[in-house]
């Protein structure tokens, strides 16, 4: 497939005071173009160094990874990522201007003072912006916004120089378990809308299942991939099902956790989620 990305026989290792620790070894699997891919596994397992390697913000030590067969080997406008800070928006732009200024920096060197393309850039910035349901904010700054309507940015941001991989590294992890919800919820829309390649890493086990088609999981010491599921449960998928369970028991399994000891999977309230849109503005 043309836009497909494989990584092939991935490692990577880091050298502190001449101690030699590896992140992950070995790594090999591929992203096929459309699909909505999880990567699961324990804390220092290496997700983020794995993510930052297909970013193109960290060197490989070993192996490769290409996309649409070309090797990767800097970032590119083609794999924007989202992290789980709230801080990684520009303070001292507005909510406009943040997701404006990722369509300057990554514009092949047009000339920047002709209006009409500013204009365009403007336009749209506001349609993103209004897909990730921040119509209304557009020149509000960080400061004044609440973490979910943070990482609602830096979504609409990414998403607005249109790359073909949208790489997102824990983007929920530091929110409410409500926001963080209709989030998940939102971004399933947007990504069957955009129809954007998203690889999302998260060490929650519910999260994987409830977003993914396909769940690559993830041992440490070091990081290695151990297995990879297909995850073809029906949406909107329910925790209390049992196909969920089923599910999430097995990748408990996969991780070397105890189900019978580990908290369940916490029962969500859909039909107040399935209204959505009515509570996101607050977010
Ligand atoms: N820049 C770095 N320098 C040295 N070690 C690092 C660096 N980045 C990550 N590591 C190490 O690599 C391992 C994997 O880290 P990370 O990719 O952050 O894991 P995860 O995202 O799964 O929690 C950890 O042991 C971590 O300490
Ligand atoms: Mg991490």
């Amino acid at each position: 497939m043309e836009d497909e990305l494989v990584i092939h026989n991935l490692s990577k290792n880091f050298r502190v005071d001449r101690r030699e620790i590896q992140a992950f070894e070995g790594v090999d699997f591929s992203v096929p173009e459309g699909r909505f891919l999880c990567i699961v596994g324990p804390s220092g397992c290496g997700k983020s160094t794995l993510l930052r390697c297909i970013a193109g913000l960290e060197t490989p030590s070993q192996g490769e990874i290409t996309c649409g067969g070309k090797s990767i080997q800097k970032p590119s406008k083609d794999r924007m990522v989202v992290f789980q800070s709230f801080e990684q928006l520009f303070p001292w732009l507005t909510v406009l201007g943040n997701v404006t200024y990722a369509l300057q920096v990554t514009n092949e060197r047009k000339p920047q003072k002709d209006t009409s393309i500013a204009a365009t850039r403007e336009e749209n910035a506001r349609k993103y912006l209004n897909l990730v349901g921040l119509t209304g904010y557009e020149n509000f700054f960080p400061h004044q916004l609440s973490g979910g309507m943070k990482q609602r940015v830096a979504i609409a941001r990414a998403l607005a120089v249109q790359p073909r991989f949208l790489l997102m590294d824990e983007p929920f992890g530091s929110l409410d378990a409500f926001s963080r919800s209709i989030l998940q919820e939102e971004l399933l829309r947007i990504w069957q809308e955009t129809k954007t390649t998203i690889l999302f890493v998260t060490h929650s086990i519910e999260e994987s299942i409830i977003l993914s088609e396909q769940i690559i999981v993830f041992s440490s010491s070091p990081g290695k991939v151990k297995a990879i599921i297909n995850n073809d449960l029906e949406r909107p998928r329910y925790p209390e099902t049992s196909e969920f369970m089923g599910l999430w028991k097995r990748l408990n399994e996969l991780l070397g956790l105890h189900p019978k000891t580990t908290a369940q999977p916490v029962l969500r309230h859909r039909t107040l989620f399935d209204e959505a849109e009515v509570i996101q503005p607050i977010l």
